[in-house]
């Protein structure tokens, strides 16, 4: 592959603090370099500063020039909690939803997630395949070059398996979320779990990076989480929790107690929760988009990035609660909802969101060494990808170097 050279930037943004994860007032501390160049080569970032100190006698034979006068460039945004690998749609949903129906409700009558589990074990593992490579190019054109997604949605050995499996052939960061739901060929949640742990877990620990369990009334409780979560870190796994969504359930406890990487929602989350986020090494995955779309309380953001806990944001992607793959609509919220600036918000889906999935250090900032992943946006001011609500300013896509996405 050519090395790429990016000259005549308006802007070039990352993270200021070379540390990560981070948190408090370095969260919100970007380096911006006006009329700024990045230069390219075999996947990773040689050289980036302002033209002023651009050496040509740098730039490998061949390589691909860019202008990118009247551009400003950030970091590859890393989407670190999506369910982007599933059958079907949710449309009839949405508008029973829209008539007033609640997402407890649908999910009590056997519709909901359990509606996506039957159309994702009827899709066959192509159809889940190609589920993933329609997703990814939805994320790319909205500045996503790293996407998590989770299983969750087969609930039974073959289709879990499935899943993690094309979410890896689809270039993403494979969770495994058999803790999702409790299918209804199960007569409770603690049978359920005996098969998911005897059955499953052994192969998805190697297809996985992470476990991850939805910890909510309807679906499992604390003692079940534990006993769920505690296997898969004996297995080797990282873990996650989908928590206090919708009440208070112990989530947070029980996260800081495992070590968990992330506990993720908190819409419910309350003072005490906040506290003892900020005194852990859990990071905070806030999902404003989910909250968004059922009409709920947002979660806490501006309080947890104050406390000093570690935060990040990201879209949940999903065919139910958030079916939205844009990190750029997630950072407006942050700043309409959750009270963060638009430089916290970046921090919060770069450098912290890599963090969660164990590549800080590798992605999430326009570095020298780091991976060449870059945003490139039509504007000179990076603050419009916050600011513009739906705004459609992702210009181009660098992955590992090359241009992978084009408006
Ligand atoms: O993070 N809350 C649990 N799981 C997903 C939604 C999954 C679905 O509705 O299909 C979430 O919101
Ligand atoms: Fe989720």
């Amino acid at each position: 592959m050519p090395a790429l050279l990016i000259r005549n930037l308006a802007q070039v943004v990352t993270p200021a603090s070379p540390s990560a994860p981070l948190r408090g007032r370095a969260l919100g501390d970007l380096r911006v370099v006006a009329d700024a160049y990045v230069l390219c080569a075999e996947g990773r970032i040689a050289a980036t500063g302002p033209m002023s100190a651009f050496d040509p006698a740098v730039v490998p034979a061949k390589a691909v020039e860019l202008d990118g006068s009247g551009r400003a460039a950030v970091p590859g945004l890393v989407d670190c909690h999506t369910h982007a690998c599933f059958g079907g749609d949710r449309a009839d949903e949405f508008e029973l939803r829209a008539q007033g129906a609640s997402y407890e409700e649908l999910h009590a009558a056997g519709a909901g997630i359990l509606a996506t589990v039957r159309a994702t074990r009827a899709a066959g593992e192509a159809g889940l395949e190609a589920a993933v490579a329609r997703h990814r190019t939805w994320m790319l054109a909205h500045g996503t070059t790293t996407f998590e997604a989770k299983s969750g949605y087969g609930l039974d050995r073959d289709t879990e398996l499935a899943q993690l499996r094309a979410i890896a052939a689809g270039g993403g960061v494979p969770t495994f979320l058999g803790a999702h739901a409790i299918p209804p060929e199960s007569p409770d949640g603690n049978s359920y779990l005996d098969f998911l742990l005897a059955e499953v877990l052994p192969e998805a620990a190697r297809l996985a990076e992470a476990a991850d369990v939805f910890l909510e009334r309807g679906a499992f409780d604390v003692e079940q989480a534990r006993r769920y979560l505690t296997a898969c870190r004996d297995a080797g796994l990282e873990l996650r929790l989908h928590a206090d969504q919708f009440t208070e359930t112990g989530g947070v406890g029980l996260a800081v107690e495992l070590g968990a990487r992330s506990v993720d929602h908190l819409e419910a989350t309350g003072d005490a929760g906040v506290r003892a986020l900020a005194e852990s090494g859990v990071t905070a995955v806030l999902l404003p988009v989910a909250a968004l779309c059922l009409g709920r309380p947002m979660p806490p953001g501006r309080e947890l990035v104050d406390a000093g806990a570690i935060v990040a944001l990201a879209t949940d992607f999903n065919p139910g609660s958030a079916f939205c793959e844009s990190l750029p609509v997630v950072m407006s919220l942050a700043c309409t909802q959750l009270g963060l600036s638009p430089a916290e918000a970046l921090s919060a889906c770069t450098v912290n969101a890599a963090h969660v999935l164990g590549r800080a250090g590798r992605i999430g900032r326009i570095e020298a060494g780091h991976a060449a992943d870059l945003v490139l946006l039509d504007v000179p001011d990076w603050r419009y990808l916050a600011y513009h609500l739906g705004g459609e300013h992702v210009a181009s896509v660098v992955k590992e170097g090359e241009v992978v996405w084009e408006r």
